[in-house]
């Protein structure tokens, strides 16, 4: 973000205040809450778990050993149970669960009744295949029922998966089934995009190649086209749907059980496995869906995000199926067949609840009002927004034509390794400003500090950080306890480092002003810089390269590279596509650069650091700032003449 664009954000001073309408049916109406957390953080939480059902109830609340904690000690419960079974002692048994859109607009609705019967018998497949407690699935499946399914299916026996996003590639596949070890790999022939298949089954069966602890691989049927079956290894999940048995008891769960694995990428080149456990997790989700979603009985919720993502572990499986609500889930993507297909979906089952990206928004904005306004979308009540900074435009933009003036917006900032909403208004009682995600929620100890860990005053910038552990926070990185530390807490001691800028103003609003590290956000998708990097280099000609993001209209930021060959080597038509295509298939097609700039060299700092901002300066055509630190000022008089005047 450029500094004019952060004076526009601090300059920002339209406000909304909840209606009376809203407030007086709202769950949480008092903005006590606020204090009540705070003068009592553990009570509250403790009072929380309350919503939960646990087999043995949990001694202490919190053992926090910095930066270890323990929340709900010796608790014992189980996420599925919570999720199914116990809707099934109510008239809730009979209400749609998930109601599944596919993308060519087939659908299929489960009652938590059918839910409880697909879990229980999946769970029973994955036991015939050898899972027990404590074995890693992974899965790597589209956005179809069964993808909750195995979710649940893997909590039910205490096996935690690793759910891979679909649009991840063979190899970035093959690395996190190597990272978690994992037994059994759940996933498709192929899923639908815009039309196309994507071939998952193939991807799958590559990634394979060289891995030994796979011993067997679950295949959905839900494209159709054919694919090879490998005899002894690969199953047809219908087939041993047909054979499995209904019963499969509930595994019991300690509260700090790993629930599951999920891969983030940061500073350096391999992701990293975040863990999260059961306890402390179901707590913050349950809890932060009921409030800031503002959750009624008879919603229609649809959180638009894929279930690849944490958003749609915390808040299209555990959170919303635990607080018993129906969820909408929806395959495919918002221009296909036609651009008006989100709104199409929200009028064919009138939708109550929306969650979804800035980006998404952005991309709503540039279609145009004619697509929300063919369509019947006044079921909608509430909106909410996750995954970057929402630009206060956009913000108007989906109150104006999306909310018919009349629905609160949520801008929620949260990570992977928070695992549930950290800042959010509630709906109810905090007043929102376009392009703020407001306060933290109850319970939840945020402040924007300098350097040295000490609070900046309000009306200044610095990093974000999480003073106190909070109940659904990660607990370590899988296998690496180390990597755990010197990422999270090494920078400022005790408190938990987010990685982000943040700016909070006058009335203690935070501004989220992207990360500060080397990660980009590219349409909230979170992609390393040394990722790319790697992707790059692994390419035989690539001697060098860095990877920066750009500042992007609608995706926020975009990948841009800078590359450099190696020596003797002629470059000819069609080298940047093929290096592009490179990086897709290694990591997949979200990590694709929209720009490489190809140079003789990379401006570096004495000490051979690549000066990234010089880079960033140069690709978004700014003045260029300080550059003594250089070690060979000619490299960059190069790559202004050759790059700077293009954007
Ligand atoms: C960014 C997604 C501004 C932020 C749930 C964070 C946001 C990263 C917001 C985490 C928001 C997420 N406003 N920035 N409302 N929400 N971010 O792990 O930079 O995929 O650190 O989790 O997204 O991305 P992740």
């Amino acid at each position: 973000m450029t500094e004019t664009q952060l004076e526009a954000l601090l300059y920002e001073n339209r406000h909304f205040t909840p209606a009376e309408e809203f407030s007086s049916q709202a769950n949480v109406q008092s903005s006590d809450i606020y204090t009540e957390a705070s003068d009592d953080r553990l009570g509250f939480w403790a009072k929380q778990s309350e919503r939960l059902t646990w087999f043995k109830p949990w001694t202490q609340v919190l053992d926090w050993k910095p930066p270890f904690a323990q929340w709900f000690v010796d608790g014992k419960l189980n996420a599925a149970y919570n999720c199914v079974d116990r809707h099934l002692n109510s008239w809730r048994r009979n209400k749609a669960a998930i109601i599944f859109e596919g993308e060519g607009g087939d659908s299929r609705v489960l009652t938590y009744q059918d839910l409880y019967r697909e879990v229980s018998k999946f769970a029973n497949v994955l036991k015939s295949l050898g899972i027990k407690k404590g074995d890693r699935v992974t899965i790597y499946l589209p956005m179809i029922p069964e993808a909750a399914i195995a979710m649940l299916a893997c909590a039910r026996l205490g096996a935690p998966h690793s759910v891979i996003f679909g649009g991840f590639s063979a190899e970035s596949l093959k690395d996190r089934i190597l990272d978690a070890q994992a037994k059994v790999l759940i996933t498709a022939d192929g899923s639908f995009r815009k039309g196309n298949i994507v071939p998952l089954k193939a991807n799958a069966d590559n990634a394979l190649q060289g891995v030994d602890c796979i011993e067997h691989v679950v295949v959905v049927n839900r494209t159709g086209h054919k694919v090879t079956m490998l005899e002894g290894r690969d199953v047809w999940y219908h087939d041993a749907m047909q054979k499995a048995a209904m019963a499969c008891p509930v595994e019991t769960m300690d509260a700090e059980d790993i629930l599951f694995i999920l891969y983030t990428s940061g500073t350096t080149g391999k992701p990293k496995g975040v863990v999260h456990t059961t306890g402390g997790y179901m707590v913050g989700v349950t809890t932060t869906h009921d409030w800031v979603f503002d959750l009624k009985e008879d919603d229609v919720y649809w959180c638009t995000a894929d279930v690849g993502w944490i958003t749609g572990h915390s808040y299209i499986v555990y959170g919303p199926l635990a607080n018993g609500a129906t969820i909408l889930m929806y395959e495919g993507t918002p221009d296909y067949p036609a651009k008006d297909r989100y709104w199409e979906i929200i009028e064919k089952y009138s939708v109550t609840i929306l969650y979804t990206a800035p980006t998404a928004i952005r991309t709503f904005m540039k279609w145009g009002t004619s697509y929300p306004e063919g369509r019947n979308i006044s079921s909608l009540r509430l909106l909410g927004t996750v995954g970057e900074p929402i630009n206060p435009e956009a913000w108007m933009w989906y109150h104006k034509h999306i909310g018919g003036e009349r629905c609160p917006i949520v801008d929620t900032w949260w990570q992977t390794e928070t695992g549930m909403i950290m800042m959010t208004p509630l709906p109810g009682v905090t007043k929102t400003k376009p392009g703020s995600c407001t306060i933290p929620f109850p319970g939840i100890n945020v402040e924007v500090v300098d350097q040295s860990g000490n609070s900046v005053p309000k009306g200044s910038g610095g990093f974000l950080v999480i003073r106190e552990p909070w109940p659904a926070m990660l607990r370590t990185v899988y296998n690496d306890p180390d990597r755990y530390i010197k990422t999270y807490w090494n920078n400022f001691e005790e408190n938990y480092f987010t990685g982000d800028g943040a700016k909070w103003d006058d009335d203690g609003y935070f501004w989220l002003l992207g990360r500060v590290d080397d990660v980009i956000n590219v349409s909230g998708h979170r992609i390393g810089t040394a990722e790319v990097e790697s992707a790059l280099v692994d390419y035989p000609l690539v001697a060098e390269a860095a990877c920066i993001g750009k500042d992007h209209a609608v995706k926020g930021q975009a990948v841009v590279c800078f590359v450099t060959v190696k020596e003797g080597i002629e470059v000819i038509d069609g080298f940047v596509d093929e290096l592009k295509g490179h990086v897709s298939s290694k990591i997949g097609s979200i990590a694709r650069p929209d720009d490489i700039y190809l140079t003789a060299e990379l401006p570096k700092t004495r000490s051979g650091k690549i000066m990234r901002r010089l880079l960033r300066d140069i690709a978004e055509g700014r003045a260029l700032g300080d550059v003594s630190t250089l070690a060979d000022a000619a490299v960059l008089d190069f790559l202004k003449r050759k790059y700077g005047d293009e954007s």
